[in-house]
């Protein structure tokens, strides 16, 4: 029997590649430039899986076309909001993800965000290289403590969690969060973390902030002016979840007004460009969309894409199916 067409529409790991290579008949993107939506949509003809990534964008359009030979998109990514899920599935294409592999990372991610925003470490590390530092003295570059203050999660999911046990028992805060679905397990009850009813009351009642919700049209600029305005003074805003989940515009007009004290951001609307308003900010940490990227991790991320994909073709339930 042939062996399935299956297309990694950017360079993966080498040693999944290998896998990927040996199972299937696998088409690498060798250059590793993004693939254009033109691209995208010749990739729905030609190959049997389609192996997309963040950086990929496949609207309702591109699932509108005659004679589509793909039958699944294994998604490289917990995330797959760059994907309209409902026409893929009303094309008749199976759609996967690959959750929990990147939980520590991108958890060690939002507290690396909140250190660094904290301490001022991206401007202390600017000052220092632009040969400005003065020397040590009692007022150079005063930032925040974490102990004991509150960190509020929004969406308290696998990374929320992982986020919140992280800062409770490494860094001795207390917890608060908002979840849509009640959540009442062991692990929370360990934290004392405790679940608020609404955002609102928890951006109210926190001195940090992260972010842990799916991308969607639903939680775009769910943190907007208005919800910036209910921040604390002095609080910080961690976004690894999604770009768009933050009003950008109105994030940039806090932070330069100062009402709340800084942010760290790994995420972007409209990634990789970067708006001028915010790289122009000293109060602001930006990383490159590091969340998941360890060497580890990425390799587990590939690795659960070819658990899916191998599923599929041998006719068995694939483990992450998210339509
Ligand atoms: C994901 O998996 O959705 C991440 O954002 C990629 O790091």
């Amino acid at each position: 029997m042939e062996k399935p067409r299956v297309l990694v529409t950017r360079r993966w790991p080498a040693e999944v590649e290998r896998v990927l290579a040996a199972r299937f008949n696998t088409t690498l993107n060798e250059e590793d430039n993004p693939l254009t939506e033109a691209e995208l949509a010749a990739a729905l003809i030609n190959f049997d899986a389609v192996l997309p990534t963040v950086s990929d964008r496949l609207p309702s359009a591109i699932f509108d076309q005659p004679a589509m030979r793909t039958k699944i998109l294994g998604n490289f990514g917990v995330g797959f909001n760059h994907i309209d899920v409902r026409a893929a599935q009303a094309a008749g294409i199976a759609v996967t993800n690959t959750p929990g592999v990147l939980t520590d990372c991108t958890a060690d991610i939002a507290l690396t965000l909140m250190l660094m925003a904290a301490r001022r470490a991206g401007e202390g590390e600017r000052q220092l290289r632009a040969g400005k530092w003065k020397g040590w003295c009692p007022t150079h570059m005063l930032g925040s403590q974490l102990a004991g203050k509150t960190l509020g999660i929004i969406g308290m999911g696998r990374i929320g969690k992982a986020t919140a046990r992280r800062a409770h028992f490494g860094f001795g805060m207390k917890i608060v969060f908002f979840n849509r679905s009640a959540v009442d397990d062991d692990e929370t009850r360990a934290m004392k973390a405790l679940q608020m009813k609404t955002i609102n009351e928890v951006l109210a009642a926190s001195d940090f902030v992260s972010l842990h919700c799916p991308g969607s049209a639903e939680n775009r600029h769910l943190v907007d002016a208005r919800r910036l305005a209910v921040m604390k003074p002095g609080a910080f805003l961690i976004n690894t979840a999604r770009g768009d989940v933050v009003d950008t515009t109105a994030l940039v007009e806090e932070l330069r007004s100062g009402s709340i004290a800084g942010a760290g951001l790994d995420v972007y609307e409209g990634e990789p460009s970067v708006p001028a308003g915010l790289t122009a900010l000293e109060n602001v940490v930006l990383l490159p969309h590091l969340g998941s990227a360890t060497a580890e991790t990425r390799t587990a991320m590939g690795m659960k894409v070819v658990e899916n994909i191998t599923a599929f073709f041998d006719g068995r339930d694939p483990p992450d199916r998210v339509a």
